[in-house]
């Protein structure tokens, strides 16, 4: 019995397949924040924001039904091109690092993208109601 316990947190790690954080994980560390955990743009620290959080379980609602693939990594990762100056996103530096894994948002296009970010697009992908 007391083996049996010991055993159960190596049997956990050896679940684990990849060093890098699930999508899931990431989220929870650099957006829950201000998105909330449901990512309906309600976390704690969205009251201090002039502009809200936006809603991110409404981004396929928003755009006709289709998953925008393409325009949420052009936010996440984009900083030059989509960032507008007014928002208070951050940039994600570590989010950055490790793989380049080929990434189509939508349009057919392949870029090879960090392989966090792309974690983190699959998440708010699954998050669409
Ligand atoms: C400091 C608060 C803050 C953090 C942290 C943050 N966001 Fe945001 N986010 C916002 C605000 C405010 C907006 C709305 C204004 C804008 O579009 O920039 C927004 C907008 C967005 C949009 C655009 C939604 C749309 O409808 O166009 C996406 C996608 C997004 N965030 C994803 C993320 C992801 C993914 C993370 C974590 C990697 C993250 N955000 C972290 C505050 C934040």
């Amino acid at each position: 019995m007391r083996l049996g316990w010991m055993m159960l947190p190596l049997a956990l790690v050896a679940c684990v397949e990849r060093d890098e954080p699930t999508g899931r994980e990431d989220f929870a560390t650099f957006c829950a924040a201000c998105h909330g955990t449901s990512g309906r743009g309600d976390g704690p620290a969205a009251a201090g924001l002039d502009r809200k959080p936006a809603d991110l379980t409404g981004l396929s609602a928003r755009n006709g039904g289709a998953f925008p693939g393409t325009k949420v990594m052009a936010k996440i990762w984009g900083y030059t091109g989509g960032h507008d100056g007014a928002s208070p996103m951050p940039a994600f530096g570590p989010l950055l690092q490790g793989d380049l894994v080929p990434y189509d948002g939508g349009d057919g296009i392949a870029t090879p993208t960090p392989v966090r970010l792309v974690g983190i697009a699959e998440y708010l992908r699954s998050l669409q109601e």
